[in-house]
């Protein structure tokens, strides 16, 4: 049931980070582990949905459906959600049938499964897209691909109330900053939202610059009427989405202090590193980077 769910409050950990890069540097990371808060329902994703589960409860439905890839971590979080929480799912599912580590796990959780080809996903964007779904799945609540926009960021927010919390434990009084990587940047913009100009964010994307990821943080910050957000966005994509190169795939071989994934973690480390040994972060910075998970993906590109 959609209101069980509703009673799950994950607090992810709050862990220190030690790589001798750090240590050269004097700078100090601690991890918030997201992706430690369920063996199935990792990373960001819970939180960018719960909001949406909220709505689709107050608006009487017993479901949800949703978009993404054949190997997304969005439709795996929900699809794991709906089995673990007693609630049917639909996921519309990017390209032409194929069975992917992630798409098996799918059909064990229980979700419903529909391809829509590369031209019908396209259409995801369009006014009328939902409309034939709503008809066939009156008792569904449709939820955007990978839970972005507003509601999937205010899911977010609670990151920032997670880490305060632990800072003492670390034996930190404050922080400089977040780190994280970015797909949509909602993750980031509930993070902007929640600071509300307190701390800086620090986005990598994942995503080559055209994916409109800028814009969509803008109009999230501007439809929550923050007016001075903090954040910047870097270009951490390494040419296109899911480009993993060598410089990449070594950087990873040589990280063993913390299990990542090559298309958000390990790209958000990565720049990480690149930066800190620029010197951008003075000597007894602290700053706390978010693993956002997406493990589970890792089967389909290694
Ligand atoms: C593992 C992982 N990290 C980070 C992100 C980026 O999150 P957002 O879309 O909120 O920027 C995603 C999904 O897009 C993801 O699957």
């Amino acid at each position: 049931m959609l209101l069980s769910a509703l009673d799950w409050h994950p607090n992810p950990k709050l862990e220190p980070l030690h790589l001798d890069w750090l240590t050269r540097a004097g700078v100090e990371v601690a991890v918030l582990r997201l992706d430690r808060i369920d063996p199935l329902i990792s990373g960001n994703k819970w939180f960018k949905l719960v909001h949406s589960v909220r709505a689709a409860h107050e608006a009487g439905a017993e479901g949800i459906m949703s978009l993404g890839g054949a190997y997304s971590n969005h439709l795996h979080a929900l699809a794991a959600a709906g089995k673990r929480f007693g609630f049917p799912t639909v996921g519309l599912v990017r390209g032409h049938p194929q069975e992917t580590p992630t798409v098996l796990d799918l059909q064990a959780f229980g979700m419903e499964l529909h391809w829509l080809g590369y031209g019908g996903y396209r259409e995801r964007h369009a006014v009328d897209f939902w409309a034939p779904w709503q008809v066939r799945y009156p008792h569904l609540y449709p939820v955007p691909e990978g839970g972005s926009g507003l509601p999937g960021a205010l899911g977010c927010k609670a990151w920032v109330t997670s880490a305060r919390g632990q800072l003492t434990a670390l034996g930190w009084t404050d922080y400089h900053g977040w780190w994280l990587a970015c797909g949509t940047g909602t993750s980031l913009a509930g993070l902007v939202l929640a600071e509300a100009g307190a701390h800086p964010v620090h986005g990598v994307l994942a995503v080559p610059d055209d994916h409109g990821v800028a814009q969509q943080v803008e109009n999230i910050v501007g439809q929550a009427g923050i007016t001075d957000p903090r954040y910047e966005l870097l270009d951490g994509s390494r040419g296109g989405f899911a480009r993993v190169d060598s410089p990449l795939r070594d950087f990873l071989d040589a990280t063993h202090a913390i299990e990542l994934e090559p298309l958000y973690t390990g790209k958000a480390l990565m720049m990480l590193k690149s930066q800190v040994e620029a010197g951008r972060f003075a000597q007894g910075s602290r700053l706390i980077f978010v693993h956002t998970g997406g493990l589970q993906g890792r089967r389909g590109v290694e």
